[in-house]
């Protein structure tokens, strides 16, 4: 059995960020991703990272505007600390090896991003997650570090009150191991793959949260679900934010900016999930293009602008649209991109077992509250991640040896064996095409009760054939339907979490909006939603929201 101090789940930017910080803390730190770390989500990121750094700019600025963006469900203790360490971390990262945009004067360059009163976005071109991922990753070599690439990860055993390890599969062989762990930090990223129409990766199927709720880990959040407003048309490829940060105008059918009647003030660059609602409005009110989509124009940036701060959109759109930004508007409506929720943790990391740690997109703690804004996630993934790994090394310098048993491993073999030993079952990937079209069509940005009570029907008929799903492939070597089958599993259980808590919260608040309760009710739901697992489903109970120094109060842009 293999054996470390800190195991983390997860090599995105925040698992590289935890691993990091427990190895520099002097801990034995193993680092498991199912991919290469260098294909991990987070270098899917375009726009930047906040930072409030110029004379202009402030950090006061940029706790009020993450908290307003939260719709006011933001825990402010957690946002302050957060916004405070945005400009080491930032420098951090450059010294790290990060080459970041430059502006004429050879400063960082900045550009603006919704919902923030300043231009406070850092970026690299519109690939500044990539660009961090780099950094960071070169600067692991620093460190002895144990890389497990391409494990899988199964379960977290947790024994005598807290985390004692995990079990996964080596996916080059399909051998099921064990770490034996004192601290285990899961770091696995986003998991909107339970959508057809997303930005996020195959990959992105949470199976760190669904490990971690099924080991007793508490979610929070979970009914708020972000969609980006600007994804490609058809193939749901991100446009970033950042486009409409340099200049970009949305417009309708009619050629009208059509934003001018959702935000007066700050016009495209509203938060996200005002955007959303506002392209969504315009198509149904027949102001759309057949099809259901706007056009984003760059067209009056010019050439050398869009071309060298925007060279991704140019290349995506060029090849996945088949039009050029340069001479033609890109079609655009909005997807899924972002959880709010995850594993409840505190500013630590911290969840409710006894040496579990989260961080990054996987956990919430909570910052982004009920909207997340654009620019925060890659520096809550540093934030955190760093956080999470100084407090897993600290408490796997107290924590007794971890052990697991021989049945922890031989309960994920029977698994396998019964998955491949089914012959007449359902395959994985009509379950989760029948998924993904349930969480579209009826737990979008609008939400009807009527629609949300039948996605739970829906979710829970699929739960229920997942019981009977079949891997047809018996090869033991990157046996992609086994992982499709594994992975499908945890996207099905996320989504009842997500459904229960938007049935349950009737209000609309941030990403969440209910037309049946149009407006935001703080005095029965300013409170975090958490989810138990119960062998009936999620049982929910609510915590309070942590304030500091704002008010609540009306969120117009
Ligand atoms: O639009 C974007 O570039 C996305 C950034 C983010 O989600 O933070």
């Amino acid at each position: 059995m293999l054996q470390h101090d800190v195991v983390v789940v997860g090599a995105g930017l925040a698992g590289q960020r935890a691993a990091l910080a427990a190895a520099k803390a002097g801990r034995d730190v193993a680092l498991v991703s199912k991919l290469h770390p260098l294909r991990s989500h987070s270098g899917a990121a375009q726009g930047g990272i906040n930072a409030a750094i110029g004379k202009e700019d402030s950090v006061e600025t940029h706790i009020y505007d993450t908290v307003k963006g939260s719709d006011y469900l933001g825990d402010q203790d957690a946002i302050e600390f957060f916004c405070q360490q945005a400009g080491p971390t930032v420098i951090e990262m450059e010294h790290f090896g990060t080459i970041f945009s430059r502006g004429e004067d050879g400063s960082l360059a900045r550009r603006a991003f919704g919902g923030a009163g300043f231009p406070r976005t850092i970026y690299a071109a519109d690939r500044t997650g990539l660009a961090l991922l780099q950094g960071i990753y070169e600067h692991l070599a620093t460190e002895t570090i144990r890389m497990y690439d391409e494990w899988f990860l199964l379960s977290i055993i947790v024994r005598d009150g807290r985390a004692q390890g995990i079990t996964l599969f080596d996916r080059k062989t399909s051998k099921i191991e064990g770490i034996a762990a004192k601290a285990v930090i899961i770091a696995t990223g986003p998991f909107g793959r339970m959508y057809g129409r997303t930005t996020n990766a195959h990959s992105c199927t949470g199976d760190g949260v669904a490990v971690a709720y099924r080991a007793g880990a508490n979610l929070k959040d979970m009914e708020f679900v972000q969609f980006h407003p600007t994804a490609l048309l058809e193939s749901s490829i991100l446009i970033t934010e950042g486009a409409r940060g340099e200049g970009g105008i949305l417009k309708n059918a009619q050629g009208e900016r059509f934003m001018t009647r959702y935000a007066p003030h700050v016009l495209d660059l509203a938060s996200r999930d005002v955007v959303s609602r506002a392209i969504v409005t315009e198509v149904k009110e027949g102001r759309g293009f057949p099809g259901g989509y706007v056009h984003l124009e760059l067209m009056h940036l010019g050439k050398e602008k869009i071309e060298s701060r925007l060279q991704e959109i140019c290349d995506f759109s060029r090849t996945y649209a088949g039009i050029d930004p340069v001479t033609q508007p890109i079609p655009v409506s909005p997807a899924q991109h972002y959880m709010m929720g995850g594993i409840g943790t505190n500013m630590m990391g911290e969840t409710n077992i006894p040496g579990l740690y989260a961080a990054g997109e996987a956990a919430c703690v909570s910052l982004h509250g009920a909207n997340r804004l654009g620019g925060n996630s890659l520096l809550e993934t540093l934030v955190f991640g760093k956080q999470a790994g100084l407090a897993a090394a600290e408490y796997a310098t107290k924590a007794g040896d971890a052990m697991l048993q021989p049945g922890d491993l031989d309960r994920e073999a029977a698994r396998f064996q019964a998955l491949w030993n089914r012959k007449d079952g359902e395959s994985p990937w009509a379950i989760r095409a029948e998924l993904q079209q349930t969480m579209d069509k009826l737990v979008g940005i609008f939400r009807a009760p009527e629609e949300l009570f039948d996605a739970l029907r829906a979710v829970r008929r699929l739960q229920e054939r997942y019981r009977n799903v079949r891997v047809q492939d018996q090869s033991t070597t990157y046996n992609i339907d086994l992982s499709d089958a594994l992975e499908v599993g945890n996207l099905v259980d996320l989504a009842e979490v997500i459904v229960v808590g938007a049935i349950a919260r009737t209000e609309s608040r941030g990403a969440h909006t209910r037309v049946d309760f149009p407006t935001r009710d703080d005095q029965n739901w300013m409170k975090h939603t958490i989810a138990r697992r119960t062998p009936g489903g999620p049982e929910l109970s609510y915590a309070p929201v942590a304030f500091t120094r704002f008010e609540p109060k009306e969120r117009v842009y």
